[in-house]
């Protein structure tokens, strides 16, 4: 497994290759959620790269772009037990030019506002523009047969599937299951945050996923039946949405024949740490 940090090194290997290409794309602080996707790609494919890049452009001035967990050697390790063949890990500057760190602006890949009007498009404005164009970037650098996104992200996941469709992007994209802990709060990054007590209670936004697909399953259409009921296992938290969308548009639905995705977004009371997790009803 090598470790490369130039976009001209990466290019001249992607070349040799004569056989199928994974991406995996993360910002690093792999997981068994990043390790269930590497597994995969690996498993599918000849060649498989997992880039390791803490976009700036995704994150506003007030989140946690600087204190976002930074852990390459740990990394390399989960990469290299997964038979992956390069981690792609460029500094800022290999990836944007002066005039992004000038005056933080660049070229950007922009989704439609349809689709990041809401959920978390909502409360982080301009993070999905920086999703596309930073995957835009990757997918230019790699070219990949298959790319493989996490389902948690599910908004992240929808974004990036229209945009392959509507870029032309000749690119799978493979969507990998939710990982979770033995108690079901989805496996992320983010969770190193948690205080005690933030983890402890993390589990309720599971819970309440679970309690809505149970009501679902029983004859309960209603969304805002649904939506109250989980709104109720999250009372301790800064709840930022529950949602109930159609799987096709992502658009909210009020009564939800087809089975949905329910989303939700809350941040926990001691360290404000923003979850987000979402389940099929
Ligand atoms: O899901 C993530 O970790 C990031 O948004 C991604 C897709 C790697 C782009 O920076």
């Amino acid at each position: 497994m090598k470790i490369i940090h130039k976009k001209a090194e990466l290019k001249a290997l992607i070349k040799k290759q004569t056989g199928s290409i994974g991406l995996v794309p993360t910002m690093g602080a792999l997981h068994a959620g990043h390790k269930s996707l590497i597994d995969k790609a690996v498993s599918e494919n000849d060649f498989v790269v997992v880039s390791v890049f803490v976009n700036p452009v995704q994150f506003a001035p007030n989140e946690d772009y600087d204190k976002y967990p930074r852990t390459l050697d740990k990394d390399a390790i989960l990469v290299q037990n997964s038979g992956a063949d390069v981690i792609f890990a460029p500094a800022p500057d290999e990836m944007y030019t002066d005039i992004y760190f000038k005056e933080k602006e660049t070229t950007l890949v922009c989704a439609p506002y349809k689709y990041v009007n809401r959920l978390c498009g909502k409360s982080r404005p301009g993070h999905f523009d920086g999703v596309c164009t930073v995957v835009s970037k990757l997918f230019n650098l790699v070219h990949p047969n298959k790319a493989y996104f996490g389902e948690k992200d599910a908004q992240q996941l929808f974004i990036i599937k229209k945009m392959v469709e509507e870029l032309d992007f000749d690119i799978e994209i493979v969507p990998c299951p939710i990982v979770r802990e033995n108690d079901g709060l989805a496996i992320s990054s983010r969770n190193s945050y948690l205080s005690e007590y933030d983890r402890k209670i993390a589990v309720n936004i599971s819970l309440a996923l679970k309690k809505a697909k149970e009501l679902y399953a029983s004859g309960i259409k209603d969304s805002q039946v649904l939506i109250d009921t989980v709104f109720s296992y999250l009372k301790e938290f800064d709840v930022d949405y529950i949602q109930i969308v159609s799987k096709e548009d992502f658009c909210p639905i009020i009564k939800a024949d087809k089975p949905p995705v329910m989303l939700i977004a809350a941040k926990t009371p001691e360290n404000h740490v923003r979850l987000i997790d979402n389940m099929e009803l």
